[in-house]
């Protein structure tokens, strides 16, 4: 992906002398709405590798949040340099400055390297940050929606291959039980689920046997791919579906809050080789959308109750995709994102300017 060469409608560039910031802002479309995206801290090699980064993930950002049916359009940030040493207030302030002269064109949110402490502090800045804490009219932690919109996306796929949502009597294996894979579980145990889960952090298997000692464990997420399953829950890294654990798999269900699961993409890629082995995808983009739900409603005035029930909305959109797959003979990722496209088309020619509804 190259400046000349991509659709996205505007990148950019940002440099603070005195804090040291670098970052770029991508935002790719903003038919729907202003472009809605977080912010990752990163130490990348290069600006092109952070660049190409940005464009990936802002393009990304544009499909997921067209698929969960918000008014947003997709928008993402990198800040170039190692959190761990370069993160300090000034450096978040200058980036929070940056955000506020887009006059609302780009939203941000945590992802990988920024928390909810740091918006915090990119919101002393712009009106225009979301994913802050509770006691700064944030809406807080969004694994609980993530974890029960992947729950409804699995119900989903139960519904469509199974013909009963229930699953009960199921077995569902999770691929790291951090803070999504955990509260899955939960929602998992407590509709009669039989729960197999894996994580290479001893301490995460603990927090998860004290409130769920029924839960079963194993090695390694290669014993946990090749025992029988039913559904496969991939809740730990990205590229979690690699050509051996598709070849592995016995489950007939990948439904997981990993993002970017699918190692290749397009003709001949993971999402093929799983529908030729039989197996049933729930786009990734589609059913971990509970958080950016979260972050949206934060924009509104953040009520729990109202962002759980567009959480649950996930459950129709998952039937859709897969209804819409099996009638158009594709892949359920080729099938989200023509209904992702189709719905930007829909919001008109138009680009989301400050001043606009
Ligand atoms: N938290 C959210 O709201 C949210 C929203 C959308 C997507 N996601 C995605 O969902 C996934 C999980 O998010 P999280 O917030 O629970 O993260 P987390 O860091 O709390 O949990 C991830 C867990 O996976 C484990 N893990 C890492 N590598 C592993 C491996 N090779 N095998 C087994 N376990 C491994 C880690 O030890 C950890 O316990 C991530 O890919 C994240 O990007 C999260």
């Amino acid at each position: 992906m190259t400046l000349s060469t991509t659709d996205h409608e505007q990148v950019v560039f940002c440099h603070d002398r005195t804090s040291g910031l670098r970052a770029i802002i991508g935002i790719h479309d903003t038919r729907l709405g202003p472009a809605l995206g977080g912010t990752r801290f990163h130490p990348y090699a290069s600006t092109d590798e952070a660049l190409q980064d940005v464009l990936r993930l802002s393009r990304g950002m544009s499909y997921k949040n067209a698929m969960a049916g918000l008014p947003l359009g997709g928008g993402k940030a990198v800040i170039i340099g190692d959190p761990a040493r370069d993160k300090t207030p000034e450096l978040l302030r200058a980036y929070g400055r940056f955000v506020e002269s887009l006059g609302g064109r780009y939203v941000t949110a945590c992802d990988v390297g920024t928390y909810v402490a740091d918006m915090d502090v990119v919101a002393e800045e712009t009106r225009w940050a979301t994913g802050r804490s509770e006691s700064r009219g944030g809406a807080g932690d969004s694994s609980v929606l993530t974890a029960l919109g992947v729950f409804q996306g699995q119900r989903a796929a139960a519904q469509h291959l199974w013909g009963d949502p229930s699953l009960g009597g199921r077995t569902v294996g999770i691929a790291g039980v951090g803070k999504v894979g955990r509260i899955l579980a939960g929602h998992l145990l407590a509709d009669g689920a039989r729960v197999v889960v894996t994580d290479v952090n001893s301490a995460a298997i603990d927090a998860l046997r004290a409130e769920h000692p029924e839960v079963e464990v194993v090695s390694d997420v290669t014993a946990l791919t090749g025992s029988a399953l039913d559904i496969y829950a991939p809740c730990a890294l990205g590229g979690a579906l690699d050509d051996e654990t598709v070849e592995r798999l016995t489950a007939k269900v990948v439904c997981g809050a990993a993002n970017n699961q699918l190692v290749t993409e397009g003709p001949g890629g993971t999402a093929e080789r799983l529908r030729s082995r039989g197996i049933t995808y729930a786009p990734d983009f589609l059913v971990n959308a509970g958080g950016v739900i979260q972050v949206h409603d934060e924009l509104l005035g953040f009520d729990f109750a109202r962002a759980m029930a567009q959480t649950e909305g996930i459950y129709e959109h998952t039937l859709e995709v897969l209804t819409t797959a099996d009638a158009q003979d594709v892949t359920p990722a080729t099938a989200a994102d023509r209904i992702a496209e189709a719905r930007m088309a829909a919001g008109g020619p138009g680009t989301w300017l400050p001043g606009d509804r």
